[in-house]
């Protein structure tokens, strides 16, 4: 490389990664077909449109490209394309979900219309920042109306869930977290949806990879539209797709462009369509289900070592652990120092009623995906725990 201000520190980068152990719930480590067809000249071609429907010219290869991406992502969910649609434009997962709110759910003019309701988990409980949150525009733009998990279980009350849509009738009931465990009835969210006339809408961006690997339910019996990231459990580039009844096709394939974005980034696209290819391999099944016995032995040894797990376990790749314990731990923010100085990459976290702030929250949330990926099994992350706790309580 002739920059060799950036060539060096993309080598520390890559050293970084080699040396810690990433426990980043949301990160994870794609394949050299992924790295390759992300750098490769694809990225010099620009495409507003779709296939068949561009405004630049030529397209011939990577129309097969967007397309074939497109089949893929059909695939591998097992989604029959006369029922379902998916576009593959989206930037990333926070364009995605906004690409919906904008061709689904009303939001305001100057003149005084009331805002379209958007129903989501609130931040603190494991919600995600798009699900509504007043700092991000999808709280700017439309109402937020929130959820949160069972006080004393710290699972999802579905009662609950039910009795605030049906008092605030919103627009669009989001199920997918950031930091939620365990498993989610969308069946039951599909129900609450109907009962308030709301459409339903999964974020499984967190879950893709294990839904894909069969590792856990899948959301699309249920939901009207599904959206993911493309780089956490699913391994691969950063990016975003939409799958939606194909009903809302339009309505969606217009959000996104030319509602939200210009030029579709090929160079992912095409990365995409490798990773979904790469997720439709017996051995992705054996990583998902791999990903999961990891997280579950590493909440079992974190219990015994005396540190409490929010909602007592975990049936995905990540494990809330509450490091804080009413003064009895330490913080969040302590915790994820203290690990990061002797190389294992956490993040600070919230807990459900979490009585500290987001900067320095109560706990740590780890995630499985991305040292499965380097091969690590049950045997290391009972050492990775036993570690995590000598660490916190130096
Ligand atoms: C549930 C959920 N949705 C959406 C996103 C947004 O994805 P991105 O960071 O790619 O915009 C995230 C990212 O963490 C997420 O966890």
């Amino acid at each position: 490389m002739k920059d060799k201000q950036i060539e060096k520190l993309i080598k520390l980068e890559q050293k970084r990664q080699k040396n810690v152990i990433n426990l980043i719930a949301s990160e994870n480590y794609v394949s050299k077909d992924i790295l390759k067809t992300l750098g490769s000249q694809l990225t010099n071609k620009y495409a507003e449109g779709y296939s068949k429907l561009r405004y630049y010219g030529g397209n011939k290869f990577v129309d097969k490209i967007e397309n074939l991406c497109q089949k893929r992502a059909l695939k591998l969910f097992k989604l029959s394309s006369k029922k379902w649609h998916v576009n593959v434009q989206p930037l990333s997962g926070s364009p995605a979900n906004l690409a919906v709110y904008l061709a689904l759910v009303p939001f305001s003019h100057s003149q005084g219309k009331s805002r379209g309701k958007i129903m989501g988990m609130s931040l603190s409980h494991g919600g995600h920042l798009t699900h509504g949150s007043k700092v991000s525009v999808s709280g700017k733009f439309w109402k937020r109306i929130s959820y949160g998990v069972n006080k004393k279980t710290e699972l999802l009350d579905y009662q609950e869930i039910k009795k605030i849509a049906l008092k605030n009738k919103p627009h669009l009931i989001i199920a997918g977290f950031t930091a939620y465990s365990r498993k989610i009835d969308f069946k039951k969210f599909r129900e609450i949806a109907d009962s308030c006339g709301a459409y339903f809408m999964a974020d499984m961006a967190h879950l893709a990879g294990l839904i894909a690997g069969g590792a856990f339910p899948s959301p699309f019996k249920y939901a009207d539209v599904v959206t993911t990231t493309t780089h956490k459990t699913l391994r691969g580039p950063r990016s975003g797709l939409i799958f939606c009844r194909k009903e809302l096709a339009s309505k969606i394939d217009k959000s996104v462009f030319p509602g939200l974005q210009g030029g579709p980034h090929l160079n992912q696209i095409a990365a995409s369509a490798v990773a979904l290819k790469e997720a439709m391999s017996p051995l992705f099944k054996k990583y998902t289900q791999q990903i999961i016995k990891n997280s579950r032995i590493l909440a079992e040894e974190l219990k015994k070592l005396g540190w409490r797990i929010i909602s007592k376990g975990t049936d995905n790749h990540l494990v809330l652990v509450d490091t804080w314990m009413n003064g009895k731990g330490i913080g969040g923010k302590e915790a994820s120092e203290k690990l990061e100085k002797e190389n294992i990459i956490v993040n600070k976290n919230t807990i459900p009623f979490d009585t500290r702030s987001p900067i320095d929250p109560s706990g740590i949330r780890l995630g499985t995906a991305a040292e499965t990926t380097n091969g690590l099994k049950e045997k290391d992350f009972i050492k990775i725990a036993k570690k995590i706790d000598n660490i916190l309580r130096k």
